[in-house]
């Protein structure tokens, strides 16, 4: 048997949400996991890119034996009803740029877990496979969009549990995707950040994001503007990320352009605007990045409605 998944890159954090709030967008990793019937053969990954990926290099340092996230993801579904996973081919069709701050783990870990639950006869419900799929990750804001589509506020419990609401971006915001040709995997970024901040940078993202929900129910612009500032991530990061600090200041007084964030954790990032010139963004961006000799890939996108869903099987 077969089974192939489609899954939606991801962009988390969206400014103060910082490991709560994420959404899905319109670029995919297709996942496809085939019982292979010659016994012994274990477990087989392939990686490949798809169109005119950059990655082709970064492809070869990804795991693809059992160290890979997600065999280990895949591992943990069949350990919790007492299987150990074996004779699985594993094939990943690439879209999503690796080490981006685009969701490409956690698409693969998102595809691989509802491809092996379906073999398995659907052991697990969403609640559990997205429980394991945080865990792998270690955090749901990739996760819980790329299984459920759309923007999604997400939260690991003390208890372990999973809480995740989805909330209604207003179509109208434009988002622009500015993907840098340098990577910056998250062990590191998550490595520039403190053990503990001070109190008023935490009052200033849970006001700021307080902020950030209000503004997207009613759909608010000006309130958006505000809201979109963090203090809990970007400001450790910038030093990772050429050219982000001089973007971040590009737009700040168009009134149209609503905010800029960091992609999850970079080096991607997101510029999310309103009725606003989307040529202008795009030009600007590359042109900041083009005179550190970076090159990028802009593009605007709708936000991905749908999560993560299976094609074949
Ligand atoms: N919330 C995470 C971070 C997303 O910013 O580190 C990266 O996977």
């Amino acid at each position: 048997m077969k089974v192939t998944v489609k899954v939606p890159a991801t962009s988390a954090n969206l400014g103060p949400g910082f490991d709560c709030l994420g959404l899905a967008l319109p670029i995919y990793n297709t996942l496809t996991i085939e019982e292979t019937v010659l016994p012994g053969t274990g477990v087989e990954i392939n990686l490949m890119s798809e169109g005119d990926n950059i990655d082709e290099m970064i492809f070869d340092n990804v795991p693809k034996d059992e160290n890979s996230i997600v065999y280990k993801a895949v591992e943990m579904l069949y350990n919790s009803i007492g299987q150990e996973p074996s004779e699985l081919r594993i094939n990943i069709q690439s879209q999503i740029p690796i080490t981006r701050g685009l969701g490409s783990s956690a698409s693969v870990v998102v595809g691989g877990l509802i491809a092996a639950n379906k073999l398995l006869g659907s052991p697990a419900d969403t609640t559990a496979l997205l429980s394991i799929a945080t865990e792998v990750e270690g955090h749901p804001d990739n996760v819980a969009p790329a299984i459920l589509g759309g923007f999604v506020m997400s939260s690991r419990e003390d208890d372990g549990s999973i809480i995740t609401e989805k909330l209604n971006w207003p179509e109208e915001w434009d988002i622009t995707v500015c993907i840098p040709d340098f990577e910056l995997s998250t062990n590191i970024a998550r490595s520039v950040l403190p053990e503990s901040v001070p109190l008023q940078d935490a009052v200033f993202n849970a006001k700021h994001l307080a902020m950030l929900i209000q503004a997207i129910n009613t759909k608010d612009v000006k309130l958006m503007k505000n809201a979109l500032h963090d203090r809990l991530h970007q400001p450790y990061r910038e030093k990772l990320i050429p050219g982000m600090k001089e973007i971040m200041e590009a737009f700040i007084h168009e009134d149209n352009v609503i905010g800029t964030v960091l992609s999850g954790a970079g080096p991607s990032i997101l510029v999310i605007s309103h009725k606003y010139d989307l040529d202008k963004i795009k030009s600007t961006v590359r042109s900041i990045w083009e005179s550190l000799s970076i090159k990028s890939d802009i593009r605007t996108l709708k936000i991905e409605n749908n999560g993560a869903e299976i094609i074949e099987g």
